[in-house]
């Protein structure tokens, strides 16, 4: 039932507040973090494989900046489809994480299997269907409890499992004994993570002006640095699914190495930009691209100040920068995609070509 949204997307978009909050509630018990898991296990972990396809690829990414920070476990992260067919080499005590918001991508399954008996040291999956082949595959498995998810257009399922997959860097980072102080920090953001969430569904209207500019294009360039790379691959996904609309994700840093090229004043560049210490450098990125006309929209956090110029368009994030920024600075690029796909008249829900679940290869 889409109660009184229009599309199923709308409304899991809207649901993500209660979604993040039900999935942490969900693993925390006190002061235990992911209590399902073994700390002895967590303590052997000495390297991390994640594998993934799509939108659950880029909550992979995402992840590995957060584990590597808090728990200092080299991690590695790779597409499914491309982890199947390669000869893997696997450190001693490597765990695999493998992430599926259905437990049924054909990809992931297989490369999960494949897997099972190359050495690890075990398997943890990350899903949000219960009694899925992918929960019934892993021996450790963390549930995302976003609810039924019906958009093909995977929205709850990436902000709840970034929530799974932080507070299992947070989990690791314990059972390794890590500054608590630090984890302490990160689950007071994570509290923070589902009343900031609201707040920025609320700039709905806003994202609509944006999206009324950019339905009318052909390409989109995203740019990012840090975690918020992945939200930039995250919000190209999206807006090439929803909307048709050509769309690339580049790391700011790279574009001196090819995408400036591009960039001329018909090329809308989008970036979530978060006042993180990176932030100088993405602003001199953002100058380049301004030199050659291109338009600028920028949602920007509190923290970022940008001096207001012709060609760029600040759209603010009301949020601090923390640790869950990527959760945060993700929801105004899924509205951006759904606002324009609603404008282009597209298939919100059932977007072309398209299933919700990829069961064959
Ligand atoms: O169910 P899964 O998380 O394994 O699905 C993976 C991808 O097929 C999925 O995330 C896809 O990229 C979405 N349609 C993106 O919105």
């Amino acid at each position: 039932d889409r109660g009184r949204y229009r599309h199923f997307m709308e409304k899991e978009i809207h649901e993500q507040p209660e979604a993040i909050a039900t999935t942490l509630n969900a693993h925390l018990d006190g002061t235990r973090i992911c209590p399902s898991l073994d700390p002895e296990l967590l303590g052997r972990v000495r390297a991390i494989h994640i594998l993934a396809c799509g939108t659950s690829y880029h909550a992979g990414l995402v992840a590995r900046y957060w584990i590597e920070r808090l728990a200092r476990v080299p991690v590695s992260v790779e597409i499914a489809s491309e982890y199947r067919y390669r000869e893997p080499a696997i450190p001693e005590d490597t765990l695999l994480i493998a992430i599926s918001q259905s437990g049924e991508t054909a990809d992931t399954l297989a490369a999960l299997e494949r897997a099972e008996h190359a050495g690890y040291l075990s398997t943890l999956g990350i899903c949000n269907v219960p009694e899925s082949a992918l929960t019934r595959q892993c021996e450790n498995v963390l549930m995302t409890r976003a609810g039924l998810e019906i958009g093909v257009a995977s929205t709850k399922a990436f902000t709840t499992q970034l929530t799974v997959l932080l507070l299992f860097a947070a989990a690791l980072a314990k059972a390794r004994e890590a500054d608590p102080g630090m984890i302490r920090q990160v689950l007071e953001d994570l509290g923070q993570a589902s009343q900031q969430a609201r707040e920025v569904l609320a700039m709905d209207g806003e994202v609509q002006q944006v999206a009324e500019e950019i339905a009318s294009k052909a390409h989109a360039l995203f740019l990012g640095r840090g975690p918020e790379y992945p939200i930039a691959m995250e919000g190209a996904l999206k807006l090439k699914e929803i909307s048709y609309i050509h769309a690339e994700a580049y790391a700011a840093g790279e574009l001196k190495h090819g995408p400036l090229a591009l960039v001329d004043d018909t090329l809308p560049v989008i970036v979530p930009a978060s006042s993180n210490p990176l932030l100088t450098k993405l602003i001199s990125n953002l100058q380049e691209v301004r030199a050659r006309g291109g338009m600028l929209y920028v949602f920007a956090d509190r923290g970022v100040s940008l001096a207001p110029a012709p060609g760029i368009r600040m759209i603010r994030v009301p949020a601090p920068h923390s640790i869950i920024s990527p959760i945060i600075q993700v929801l105004p690029l899924q509205f951006l995609a759904y606002h324009v796909g609603v404008l282009k008249g597209t298939d919100v829900d059932q977007p072309r070509n398209l299933a919700k679940s990829v069961t064959v290869e």
